[in-house]
């Protein structure tokens, strides 16, 4: 599968790119270099220098320019070189590829395809996530997958896999049997609607909600194009609405680092417990769990397990998860052979 080029991905979240130091990442395969300008905002550029191709980040940031560990060139945060210490004359003749860069919803989102069709309109709109918001208070994350993006994408929208493999964190026991299932779609976004009926809460819940035995608990998942994930997850007593509830939307932003390897950051937010400290811990640790340990290693065999496999062997759809990533590979796959 070709990457979607003309799309926004989170490269980092904003608190993490120091002030002082350049940060590298590969995007779709390319080497980036973040740093921040004089003004403080962040810029990418392509993370080669043009005289002898060492990689940017290797270097040093002087009044907000990135200047290369090798021969001392030095490139502002339009990828223009406004210093040659070896050359007299205009030194602006070299460059480097500078990609369009947006901060939203405190992280730094990189247009990787065409400049011109850079609109920021695109970025999916997550204020839930916003700092400084009086009314939620928001953990972020970040971890690494050794699987191509889609697999990423595929294992977020079917939540039906919730109960089995994530028995003793996340998953609700004898929801597969107590679940309403939809799946809506626009031009470039699928939501998977789900709402499990007066079950108990699961694991993770289980210690923080103590109003009733027994829960409904809706897991709206939506993605929108190419690989944001917004899960809106609320749980209320049984008949209830989620104004009586507890309401902890998280967003799943996943940047292809390699066709094999996808780049994870979460963000989890929640509308109560605004004060507790220990909690933004326990919700970090419970995400690595449910996430790292429970599903990245079965997404990361399936991604062998589908290397290997003949070429006869489809995936079938039976849960509405499957249709929804079904939908969602050829919105991709159009996508994808736009220029
Ligand atoms: S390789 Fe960068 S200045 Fe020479
Ligand atoms: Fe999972």
């Amino acid at each position: 599968m070709s990457f979607v080029t003309n799309s926004w991905y989170v490269a980092a979240w904003a608190h993490e790119i120091p002030v002082d130091r350049p940060m590298t990442l590969r995007l779709l395969n390319q080497p980036l270099v973040l740093f921040r300008d004089d003004a403080g905002q962040v810029r990418a550029l392509e993370d080669r220098c043009p005289h002898r191709g060492v990689p940017l980040g290797m270097g040093s940031i002087h009044q907000g320019a990135i200047q290369c560990i090798y021969h001392g060139l030095r490139f502002n945060g339009n990828g223009t070189c406004i210093h040659n210490p070896h050359l007299q004359g205009n030194p602006g003749r070299l460059s480097v590829r500078p990609y369009p860069v947006a901060e939203r919803h405190g992280a730094i989102w990189v247009w990787t395809g065409r400049p011109e069709l850079a609109d920021t309109a695109r970025i999916p709109d997550y204020g839930v996530f916003d700092p400084g918001r009086s009314d939620y208070r928001v953990v972020h994350g970040y971890m690494h997958v050794r699987a191509n993006v889609q697999l990423v994408i595929d294992n977020l929208l079917d939540l039906s896999h919730a109960e089995y493999l994530h028995a003793n964190t996340v998953g609700t026991p004898g929801s597969a049997g107590s679940v309403s299932n939809s799946v809506s779609a626009g031009e470039l976004s699928v939501t998977v609607h789900r709402k499990v009926f007066d079950l108990p809460p699961s694991a993770v819940f289980k210690p923080l909600w103590t109003a009733t035995e027994r829960i409904d608990q809706q897991s709206d998942m939506t993605w929108h194009a190419a690989s944001s994930l917004f899960l809106d997850l609320g749980i209320m007593p049984p008949g209830g609405q989620l104004q009586q509830g507890f309401h902890f939307p998280s967003a799943h932003l996943l940047a292809p680092e390699t066709d094999r390897s996808t780049h994870y950051f979460y963000a989890v937010a929640r509308s109560f417990s605004l004060d507790d400290d220990t909690l933004d811990e326990r919700i970090r640790a419970t995400f690595q769990c449910a996430f790292g340990e429970e599903d990245r290693p079965v997404i990361e065999a399936l991604q062998v397990s589908l290397d290997e496999a003949p070429k006869h062997f489809r995936m079938i759809d039976f849960t509405s998860g499957d249709g929804a990533a079904t939908r969602v590979r050829r919105i991709l796959d159009r996508l994808a052979h736009e220029c």
